[in-house]
């Protein structure tokens, strides 16, 4: 018997993070010591405290049941986590809701709106889940360009009229993954009064909302007039208390977006085990310096990894924020050929651009996931790269 893959997965690409893995391998098994950049899965540890009340919780034996959806104090703890860092108010009972990390909403909300032949907005290049939903979801993308001239931020004027009638969805992320460029408040108006005249729910992915550098102000969506009338906002534990295995994360916004979300999902999973809600609960309502402590760590690996990249002759913009660094590579080059030599020979493990879409061809994406002396080595093994293979 030969099984096959339905139409809609069969269209979605293969997985570049697969490849890049796989290389990796081939590289160890030939005794090459690998600087792994490529993953976006925060080496730094949780705070103790959230481990402790983790561990507490998991002692309870009866606590091992399906929990549904997140305990009210769950909600709570989200509803005060948003006043405090970014000024929101969130009403916990319906504007707040419980997902398994937050690719569990940005995977499944598509499937909850989208009909066959409605269009969703995808940035270009964007985070693959994005355009990946839409795939599953039987959608059309249409994506919107992503460009270094207009500070990465998508231009709303320029998406025809016969699009924008079919548009039932629009997704955003600031600061994003590959592209760490962030919104400034004016074009989050923007978006809203697009939303409103053009009946398009807004979908802001906020991942990286406490890994934003140098004093550069951290804007939820949710903090602007009218957003919570036309869009949610997903947000995570895995970055910001590198709590990425437990897989908890939440949307807040509009409260009949998240009910048609928490409708589908009903069908799909039974919600977070017990011990994982109450220890993201401790996180989100502790007073906040590991968070502080945490983001001067990131800029400093920005910084060793920049300046080990410019010695050479490298200049890459640095960036304001995420955990990532969204590199130009030199012409001559395609992003793959990079990305796949230089784990080759030199043993540096970074995502080739095309893996976020067409537009992030020409780019790579290099992750801060090792130790400043790691980075500052990757980057000397890199201007070596680039010397000895200067097309
Ligand atoms: C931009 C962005 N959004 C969402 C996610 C998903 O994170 P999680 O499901 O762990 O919350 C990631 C993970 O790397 C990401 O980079």
């Amino acid at each position: 018997m030969n099984i096959v893959a339905s139409e809609k997965l069969q269209k979605m690409s293969s997985s570049i993070f697969q490849e890049v893995a796989d290389q990796k391998q081939k590289a160890l098994k030939n005794g090459i010591d690998v600087i792994d950049l490529s993953v976006g899965s925060p080496d730094f540890a949780p705070p103790a405290f959230v481990v402790e009340a983790l561990a507490e919780a998991a002692m309870d034996r009866s606590k091992y049941g399906y929990t549904l959806k997140g305990i009210p104090e769950f909600d709570e703890a989200v509803s005060y986590f948003y006043k405090q860092r970014y000024g929101v108010e969130l009403n916990p009972a319906s504007e707040v809701m419980q997902l398994m990390g937050s690719q569990d909403g940005l995977a499944h909300l598509a499937m909850a709106v989208i009909n066959p032949g409605d269009y969703v907005l995808v940035p270009d290049p964007g985070y693959p889940i994005y355009e990946a939903s839409v795939t599953i979801a039987g959608g059309n993308i249409y994506p919107m360009p992503l460009l270094e001239e207009n500070r990465f931020l998508p231009q709303l004027d320029e998406i025809p009229l016969v699009v924008l009638e079919k548009t039932k969805l629009m997704i955003i992320s600031y600061p994003g993954n590959p592209v760490t460029a962030l919104a400034d408040r004016s074009f989050f108006e923007e978006v809203v009064r697009f939303a409103k005249k053009h009946e398009i729910l807004v979908l802001h992915d906020f991942a990286y909302s406490e890994l934003i550098f140098d004093n550069n102000p951290q804007i939820s969506f949710m903090s602007v007039p009218g957003a919570k009338e036309v869009g949610i906002e997903f947000n995570s534990l895995s970055k910001t208390f590198n709590m990425a295995g437990c897989r908890i994360g939440y949307a807040v916004g509009n409260e009949q977006a998240l009910a048609i979300l928490a409708s589908l999902k009903s069908h799909i999973d039974y919600g977070v085990f017990y011990p994982i809600q109450k220890a993201a609960i401790t996180a989100l309502t502790s007073d906040f310096s590991f968070l502080q402590s945490q983001v001067r760590e990131y800029e400093k690996r920005r910084d060793v990894l920049i300046s080990g990249l410019s010695k050479g002759g490298w200049q890459t913009a640095k960036s304001p924020a995420t955990m990532f660094v969204w590199v130009k590579i030199p012409s001559g080059w395609t992003s793959r050929r990079f990305a796949f030599e230089l784990i080759d020979s030199k043993g540096v493990a970074v995502i080739p651009g095309d893996a976020f879409g067409k537009l992030g061809e020409g780019y790579v994406r290099i992750a801060l996931v090792q130790p400043s002396e790691r980075l500052s080595e990757a980057a000397e093994r890199i201007q070596e790269f680039l010397r000895e293979t200067q097309v």
